[in-house]
């Protein structure tokens, strides 16, 4: 018998440790698409300690942490051009006098989690000292300063294998034993929805977004695309995406010179996406509008869904869109999007359009039961599907409603 359990014991402790070893990321994390604030759509590489703090600040009393923000991320330019002697990152002392681990405990102490940046390549994308061949090393300095999130970018590559890369560095952040994000920044080059899922929990689509409704920027060697043009990426791949492992179709530029409307849109898409939320306006100087954009808590249920499923194109016509998003309970979202640039009519009769989505099985026939629909920006209820839906949707608009079965 005391050998029999002996025996159960060791076979236990193997499986155990087999399961740390295959272990990659960690699984607990990122069950929905992860929320915060990140430094680079804003400021690039100017950042510093005084002005960031103030930031954490403004995150708390805008009201961005009760709205389910979480992840404060450093981007990159905050570290010093060389390693120490012992091949050790150091924080710009300019621009963090304390250290990053004084700045590291203020965004905990605000009830906040920590982000920071580096790179798979030899330096980062604004020249910064990288992290290929310094993985582990950076993964245990990270967990000492107590870093909950790491964007991991893919500059300076050379010759480096994408998923090696990326697994190298999840595989040393395990071994640094402090559960962390793990935040693929690769742009789509190497289709990640194909094989990160394991590696970690989002990873980027596409080039870097900026702060234009439908019309991408050209810098010569690159090109920043425009809100509808990552939004059109990402109708091929939205089976990839799920609790623990999404599709980032790149950090929110709502605030940064967009349009009310079109912010509303860039908002509400990157919600119907099931997107990861992170904003990059300066929190400090929020208009009251961008405010009740970023922090619209029904909208913000719609991304954070527990069933996670990405949203999908249902209906595009003469620059008006229908996108469509399964969420639990047997609810959807239904976004109107109005990409053209005249005002339309939106006349609407649910009983002749069934809804199949085949990613998660659904199926709704309107002449089967009745929904009731709630306007999410207007925060009013209008009626049921038992009516035509009409209303009027101006350029760049968005109308965005939840359906819920009427019992
Ligand atoms: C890349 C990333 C951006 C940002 C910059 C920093 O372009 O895609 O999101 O991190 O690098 O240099």
């Amino acid at each position: 018998m005391k050998k029999n359990l002996a025996q159960i014991l060791v076979i236990a402790l193997c499986c155990l440790g087999s399961t740390h070893l295959f272990a990659q990321k960690f699984e607990e994390l990122g069950q929905t698409p992860p929320m915060g604030w990140n430094s680079w759509n804003t400021f690039q590489t100017n950042i510093n300690e005084q002005m960031l703090k103030d930031m954490v600040d403004a995150y708390v009393s805008s009201g961005m942490r009760d709205a389910g923000y979480t992840y404060f991320v450093l981007d990159d330019g905050w570290m010093s051009m060389d390693r120490d002697s012992n091949g050790n990152l150091v924080a710009d002392p300019k621009k963090f006098p304390d250290g990053m681990k004084a700045f590291a405990d203020y965004v905990h102490s605000k009830g906040l989690k920590f982000g920071i940046y580096n790179c798979a390549g030899t330096k980062t994308c604004a020249g910064y000292p990288g992290t290929h061949g310094y993985e582990y090393q950076d993964a245990r300095l990270y967990a000492s300063w107590g870093v909950d999130y790491l964007k991991f970018d893919w500059c300076n590559t050379d010759s480096i294998n994408a998923r090696d890369a990326y697994t190298t560095m999840s595989r040393a952040i395990r071994a640094a034993g402090r559960p962390m994000i793990f935040s693929l920044c690769e742009w789509g080059n190497h289709q990640p929805w194909l094989w990160a899922k394991n590696v970690g929990q989002l990873w980027r689509t596409t080039s870097d977004i900026h702060a234009g409704f439908d019309k991408d920027l050209s810098y010569g060697s690159w090109t920043s695309y425009s809100v509808m043009h990552i939004l059109d990426l990402q109708v091929p791949i939205r089976q990839y995406a799920g609790p623990g492992h999404w599709n980032d179709p790149d950090m929110l530029e709502v605030g940064n010179g967009m349009s009310y409307a079109e912010d509303k849109a860039h908002f509400s898409l990157w919600c119907m996406l099931a997107a990861p939320l992170i904003a990059g306006n300066d929190l400090r100087k929020m208009s009251d509008q961008t405010k009740s954009i970023l922090t619209n808590k029904e909208v913000i249920a719609v991304d954070q869904d527990s069933l996670g499923v990405e949203g999908f194109r249902y209906y595009s016509f003469d620059g008006l869109e229908i996108w469509v998003k399964p969420l639990k309970n047997n609810a959807i979202a239904v976004c109107f999007l109005n990409r053209s640039s005249r005002q339309q009519n939106i006349y609407y009769n649910w009983k002749d359009h069934d809804i199949t989505d085949s990613v998660s099985n659904m199926h709704i026939d309107f002449n089967g039961g009745s929904y009731s629909l709630r306007d999410l920006w207007s925060q009013k209820n209008m009626g049921t599907t038992d009516k035509t839906f009409k209303q009027s949707i101006g350029s760049h608009e968005v109308i965005m409603l939840k359906l819920s079965k009427i019992n």
